[in-house]
Formats: structure tokens, sequence, C-alpha cells
């Protein structure tokens, strides 16, 4: 496994890779959900390729940039595990080179949700995740359904913008009890990481009632905000049902619906997800 920071020496190791490349784009700090979708490239592609850069300009000025979690050796001895060919760890100064100015905006699907919640967010996202494209040039790209709305905007993009990639989503890995895995799970304390699990528990209630035949998305939201609003702790941001690729609400569900939410746990703010719909 080679690691490259400059662009000469990305390139001169990318032309050395057998086709297809896969890539598998991520901040690190890597847990079971990242090496998911490192084992799906590994299976499906001939080289796989992981980036790991925390992307200054997804992260608004009053978010957690500077407490990330970090450990790039750590992140590095699992990459090494999975098999990875090459790893990309760009500064910043190598993605954002003095007099930078130009940025990609997806528009409508980055509006709502997230995108209301953090402005700025997806263009930060898009942008970083565009230049990661064209530095690596893989064939495929990996990104996991726990961020459903990045997962969009990325698709959206990479159709508009022509980029010759096919994107695969990778479903949610989660902890025994429920909780979506996140690098930002480390912020819990243990009341805060007990309280956590209240996340997946209202999700999974009104699946239940889905399956039972309820349609009414303000119902199926009102499920949520009910066992949200039983854990102390845990105060909701927000809780959507959204039609899964415009992510416009809904009145009714038809077939399918992405049912997500945004919680802070003390001061930690959590997101998951379920599709309504789909087969577990
Ligand atoms: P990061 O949060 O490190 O996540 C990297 C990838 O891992 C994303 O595609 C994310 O959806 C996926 N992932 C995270 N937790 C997961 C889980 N529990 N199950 C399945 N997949 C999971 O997302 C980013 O980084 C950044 O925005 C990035 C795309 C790298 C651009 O900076």
């Amino acid at each position: 496994m080679q690691t490259v920071t400059t662009l000469s020496e990305l390139r001169a190791a990318r032309a050395r890779l057998s086709e297809p490349v896969g890539l598998v784009p991520t901040m690190g700090y890597l847990h079971e959900g990242h090496l998911s979708l490192m084992r799906r490239a590994r299976a499906e592609c001939a080289s796989v390729v992981a980036s790991i850069f925390v992307n200054p300009t997804q992260f608004s000025p009053e978010e957690d940039l500077s407490t990330y979690p970090r450990d790039l050796p750590r992140d590095l001895s699992l990459l090494e595990a999975e098999g990875a060919d090459l790893v990309w760890t760009p500064t910043p100064e190598v993605m954002y080179p003095p007099g930078f100015q130009t940025w990609v905006t997806v528009e409508e699907v980055t509006q709502p949700l997230e995108g209301s919640m953090r402005p700025g967010h997806f263009r930060g996202v898009a942008t970083v995740v565009a230049k990661l494209f064209t530095g690596v040039q893989p064939q495929k790209a990996y990104f996991g359904q726990k961020d459903a709305q990045q997962s969009v905007v990325i698709q959206r993009m990479t159709c508009d913008l022509n980029f010759p990639i096919e994107i695969v989503i990778c479903p949610i890995v989660r902890e025994p009890d429920g909780l979506a895995m996140s690098s930002r799970n480390t912020y819990l304390n243990p009341e805060g990481r007990q309280a956590a699990t209240v996340l997946h528990r209202g999700l999974t209630a009104a699946r239940t009632a889905f399956e039972a035949g309820e349609r009414d998305a303000k119902q199926l939201r009102r499920i949520v905000t009910g066992i949200i609003g039983e854990e102390p702790l845990a105060r909701l941001q927000y809780v959507s049902c959204a039609h899964p690729e415009t992510l416009q609400e809904l009145k009714m569900v038809a077939d399918m619906a992405l049912l997500s939410l945004a919680v802070f746990v003390g001061q930690t703010r959590l997101i998951d997800n379920v599709v309504l719909g789909e087969k577990e």
C-alpha cells in the first residue's frame, strides 16, 4: 500500500494502478462503516484508493473542524488490512491552493434537511468530492447511505458534470444496539452514548407503523418526534419524511420514503435515516 500527499505523487501512483479503480472518500477516524465501503470496493474493483481529508470547507465556523477526531497511523493500518492499494492524504494547501475561488454548487437537492441546517456544507462536500474524482479518476466511487442527502447530492453532481464514474451507495453499518456508526460517536459520554440509541428506536417505530400500513407522512414524523421526546438527553433538530430522490417533504408515502432526522445529544449532533418501503 502506497500513501501519497501531493498531486504529482498521486498522478504517478494512479498511472500504475490496474483498472477498474474504486475510490472510497473519507475524513478518516475510520470505523466499520468506512471499512464496509472498502470491502465492497475491494470485491468489485482491481484497485482500491482511499482518501483521508478532513475537508475544512464543509464545516461552518461554529462546527467541529478543530476537534474532529483524527488518527492517521491507525487509519493507515486499517486500510492496509483491507487491502487498499493507494491512500491519498492531501493537505488543505493541495486541495485549496492560494487564490482558490472555484466551487461546485448543486442546487435544489442541497436546500432541505442537512442543507438547511448547515449552510454551505454541501458546497464544500461537492467541491471536494469533484476534486477527489478529478485527482483519482476512479471508475467507481463508494458512499454510505448513512449520509443519505450527501449520496443524493453526489449522484446529482456526477450526472450533471458528466463524470464517467459509477456511484455505489452502501447500507448503514450499526452498533449492536442500533446506533449508526459515526466518527462523531466518540464525542458521546457514557450517558449520551446510551441516549443516542433513541434515533434508531424512533426510526424503527415509524418503520413498524409503515409496515402495518401507515402512509400519512405527518403521522410517521409524529411517531419519531414522540420517541425522541421521551429521551431527556436528546433534542430533535428535524425529522423528515421525504421523497428519496427529490428530498421534498411528502404528505402521503406512495411506495418509498426517506425518513431522516438530526438530533443533538448534549453538544453532539447525530443524523440517521431509514428508507421506508425498502427491504432491510
Ligand atoms: P466521512 O464522514 O468520513 O464518511 C466517509 C464515507 O463513509 C461516507 O460516504 C459516509 O456516508 C460513509 N459512512 C459513514 N458512516 C457510515 C456507516 N455507519 N455505515 C455506512 N457508511 C458510513 O462523508 C464524508 O466523510 C465526507 O463528507 C466526504 C464524502 C469524505 C467528503 O469530504
